[in-house]
């Protein structure tokens, strides 16, 4: 490697050390722009909805309540952990939902880059704080699992994939307006 190849390699360094905690404070604004890009991403994937997998509309019914936390970090953990949840629905079994690739993958990769964000700047602060993590968890993990067990149950077909893709829309609909708020607090 060539001298210019290091320094360059030193300033990439640099400015990662100094940006990530610049990048916390700027989270709630990050993530609204990753929220609406995901929207974005969601709605290019595939095509409107399809009428004939209303029949199969089920009701998984989000805890809202996860996001109504008292303290912001609270919330902001909750948010973390329904990104990862999303994460790992729409990372298995999807052929059968015949989407966009492309745009799956950049849903993905948005996902993944906040998962990491979020982690770097909240998770330093797990320890002290919170009787309601667990409860919240529990509430998250057991929401998502309907959605697991629906798609399964349904073999991962075109409908069920395309009612999760409407439930997973709503459920970033509704922290989109949980970060807004946020950020004027
Ligand atoms: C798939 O999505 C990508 C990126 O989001 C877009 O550029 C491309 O035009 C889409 N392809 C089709 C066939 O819609
Ligand atoms: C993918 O779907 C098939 C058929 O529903 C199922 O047997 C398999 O376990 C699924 N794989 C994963 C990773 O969920």
């Amino acid at each position: 490697m060539n001298t210019f190849g290091l320094v360059q390699i030193g300033l990439m360094l640099l400015c990662t050390t100094n940006t990530s905690s610049l990048q916390c404070n700027h989270l709630p604004l990050q993530q609204r722009k990753v929220i609406e890009n995901s929207l974005q991403l969601l709605d290019k994937m595939g095509k409107k909805f399809p009428l004939q997998c209303l029949r199969e509309k089920t009701s998984f019914r989000f805890p809202q309540q996860v996001l109504k936390a008292r303290q912001k970090e609270t919330i902001k953990v909750a948010i973390e952990e329904i990104f990862q949840h999303i994460f790992y629905i729409f990372s298995k079994n999807v052929t059968l939902a015949a989407w966009n690739g492309t745009a799956l993958e950049q849903f993905q990769n948005g996902l993944y880059q906040q998962i990491e964000q979020l982690e770097a700047c909240v998770i330093k602060k797990r320890t002290n704080y919170f009787q309601n993590k667990e409860v919240n968890r529990l509430k998250l993990k057991k929401y998502f699992q309907k959605i697991d067990c629906f798609l399964k149950d349904k073999q991962h077909n075109l409908c069920s994939w395309e009612i999760s893709r409407a439930e997973m829309r709503r459920c970033l609909q509704l922290i989109d307006k949980v970060v807004r708020k946020l950020k004027e607090a």
